[in-house]
C-alpha cells in the first residue's frame, strides 16, 4: 500500500483548507474547529523567529507558544547547530544502554547552573524524560519512595502540573479531572499563597505530609505571583515538619521569569525541581527532574537503576538541543534580559490597563510571562442556553479575546487553568523593536471601538462557537 502523503509534499505550499480538512479527519477535531470558527486555524508561516503570517496574509507578532519557545521559531543559531550536529555526531541516538557524552554534559551543566545559585545541590542528579508532565511523574515517584510513612502531598489551588495520571491528580481542575476519577488520593489542596493555612494543615496532619509541590509562579493558573513571604516560609516549614519540597519550574524555570530558577530567586531552595518547556529550545521535547543524590537513588533503585526509565528520555538529539539551548540562554544573558524586559513590559501593561479600563480587567507579569484578563466579551447573563455553563462562557470570552488580538496582528495564547486569562509569552530574545510593536498592537486592539463586547465578533462566529461548545 502506498502511504497517502509523501514528506516531500509537505515542504511545498499546501492549501490552508486542505491541511485543516486533514487535521479534522483524524486529529483533535474539537480544537481545530474552534480555531477555524475564530479564523485562527493557520497553518502559520514563520517569517522570523518572532513573526508569523497567517493564510489570509495577516502579519503577526508571535507571543504564543505557552512559554516553550525561548528563542521563537526556527532560531538560526539553534537550527544551524542541529544541522551540524546531525551531520557530525557518531553517538548512538538512544543511549539507554550506554554512557552518552551529550547526556552527561547536559546533566553536568544543569547541576552546575543550579548549584551556582543553590550550593546544596552540588551533588544532585538529573532524570531526563520527554515532557513537563513526565518530569512531574518522576518527582511524584521520588517523594512517594522517599517518604513511605507520609503519603499526603500538598498542592495549591489553580496549580497546573500536567495531564498524565499522577500530574493530573495534582492539578485541581474540575474540567480536566472530572472524567477520569478516581484519581490519586492523599492530595491536599490549599489556597496558593496561604502560609498560615499551610502551617495549620501541617499541625493537624502530624507527619503525614510527605511532600509539597509548588509552582514559584503559576503560569497556567493565570500568571500569579505569590506574596513574597510564601515561598521562603515553605522552606522554613519543610525544615520544621520534615516534608520534601518539589518546585515545578516547567514554565517558570530557565529564564522565563527573570532568573534561571524562580524558586531560588524567591528564597526557596527545593529538594526536587522539574524542568521542561524551554529546555528543548522549542524544537524537541525534553523534560528533566533534578533531585539531590539520595532522593534520586530512591527513584532509580534496583539493579542497573531501572526502577524508573523512559526509552526516549536522555536521547542524544534531545540532549544536544538541550545543551545548546542552555548555552544560548546563558551566552545571551536571557534570564536577565527577561527580568529587565519583563519590568518594562509590565509597566507598559499597567499604563494600558489604566488607559483602557473598559478593555482590560487586570494585567499581571513575571519576567516575560504576561497575563491579560480582558473584560468579558461575552455577556454572562441572559440569552444563552443553560447548558453553556459559566466556565464555558468564560472560555468563549477568552477565545474571542484571542480573536480580537489576532485581528490586530498579535498571536497570543490561552491559559489552561484560568479560563479568563490570555497570555503573552514572547521569545526571551525578541528584539526590542518587535517587543515594542507587540505592545503597540495590543494598544491598537484596546483602543479600537470594535474590540468592545460582542460587537467584535459577528453573530455567525458566536453561534458557531456556542454550537461547538454545546454539541462538540
Ligand atoms: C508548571 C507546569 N508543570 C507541568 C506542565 C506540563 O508540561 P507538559 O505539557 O510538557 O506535559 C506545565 C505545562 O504547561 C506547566 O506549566
Amino acid at each position: 500500500m502506498s502511504l497517502p502523503i509523501r514528506t516531500e509534499e509537505l515542504f511545498g505550499p499546501l492549501p490552508a483548507g486542505g491541511v485543516r480538512a486533514l487535521e479534522t479527519r483524524h486529529g483533535n477535531t474539537g480544537m481545530i474547529r474552534v480555531l477555524e470558527a475564530l479564523g485562527m486555524a493557520g497553518p502559520h508561516e514563520v517569517l522570523s523567529p518572532w513573526e508569523l503570517r497567517d493564510p489570509g496574509g495577516q502579519h503577526l507578532v508571535h507571543a504564543g507558544g505557552y512559554a516553550a519557545l525561548p528563542f521563537g521559531e526556527l532560531y538560526g543559531p539553534l537550527v544551524n547547530f542541529v544541522q551540524d550536529f546531525l551531520g557530525r555526531t557518531r553517538n548512538q541516538a538512544l543511549p539507554t544502554q550506554a554512557a552518552s557524552s551529550w547526556r552527561a554534559a547536559l546533566e553536568t551543566n544543569l547541576v552546575a547552573l543550579l548549584s551556582r545559585h543553590a550550593p546544596s545541590h552540588g551533588g544532585s542528579q538529573v532524570f531526563f524524560s520527554n515532557s513537563g508532565a513526565e518530569a512531574v511523574e518522576a518527582a511524584l515517584k521520588i517523594v512517594r519512595a522517599a517518604r513511605p510513612g507520609a503519603p499526603k502531598i500538598v498542592n495549591f489551588s489553580r496549580a497546573y502540573h500536567g495531564k498524565t495520571f499522577g500530574a493530573l491528580s495534582l492539578t485541581p481542575s474540575e474540567d480536566y479531572q472530572a472524567a477520569f476519577g478516581p484519581l490519586l488520593d492523599n492530595v491536599l489542596t490549599l489556597s496558593y499563597g496561604d502560609t498560615a493555612g499551610l502551617e495549620r494543615l501541617l499541625k493537624t496532619e502530624r507527619g503525614r505530609v510527605g511532600a509539597l509541590i509548588v509552582e514559584p509562579v503559576q503560569g497556567e493558573g493565570g500568571v500569579r505571583v505569590p506574596p513574597p513571604e510564601f515561598l521562603p516560609a515553605i522552606g522554613t516549614l519543610a525544615q520544621r515538619y520534615g516534608f520534601l519540597v518539589v518546585a515545578d519550574e516547567v514554565q517558570s524555570g530557565l529564564g522565563r521569569c527573570g532568573h534561571p530558577f524562580a524558586s531560588l530567586a524567591a528564597g526557596l531552595e527545593p529538594d526536587v525541581i522539574t524542568l521542561a518547556k524551554p529546555l528543548g529550545g522549542g524544537l524537541v521535547p525534553v523534560g528533566a527532574t533534578v533531585a539531590r543524590r539520595e532522593l534520586m537513588g530512591k527513584l532509580l533503585g534496583g539493579l542497573g537503576g531501572k526502577r524508573h526509565s523512559s526509552t526516549f528520555g536522555g536521547g542524544t538529539l534531545a540532549m544536544a538541543v538541550g545543551l545548546k539551548s542552555l548555552e544560548i540562554i546563558e551566552d545571551e544573558g536571557l534570564a536577565e534580559r527577561a527580568r529587565v524586559m519583563g519590568e518594562r513590559g509590565l509597566d507598559r501593561l499597567n499604563v494600558l490597563a489604566a488607559r483602557y479600563p473598559d478593555f482590560f480587567e487586570a494585567v499581571r507579569g513575571a519576567g516575560m510571562l504576561f497575563a491579560l484578563q480582558l473584560r468579558p466579551v461575552v455577556p454572562f447573563a441572559g440569552g444563552w442556553p443553560d447548558a453553556l455553563g459559566g466556565e464555558t462562557l468564560s472560555q468563549l470570552g477568552s477565545a474571542l479575546g484571542l480573536r480580537t488580538l489576532h485581528r490586530h496582528g498579535l498571536h497570543a495564547c490561552y491559559t489552561l487553568n484560568s479560563s479568563r486569562t490570555l497570555r503573552l509569552t514572547p521569545a526571551l530574545n525578541m528584539p526590542d523593536e518587535v517587543f515594542d510593536e507587540m505592545f503597540a498592537r495590543l494598544e491598537r486592539a484596546a483602543a479600537s471601538p470594535n474590540s468592545r463586547s460582542l460587537l467584535s465578533a459577528p453573530p455567525s462566529v458566536l453561534l458557531k462557537l456556542a454550537n461547538l461548545a454545546l454539541n462538540g
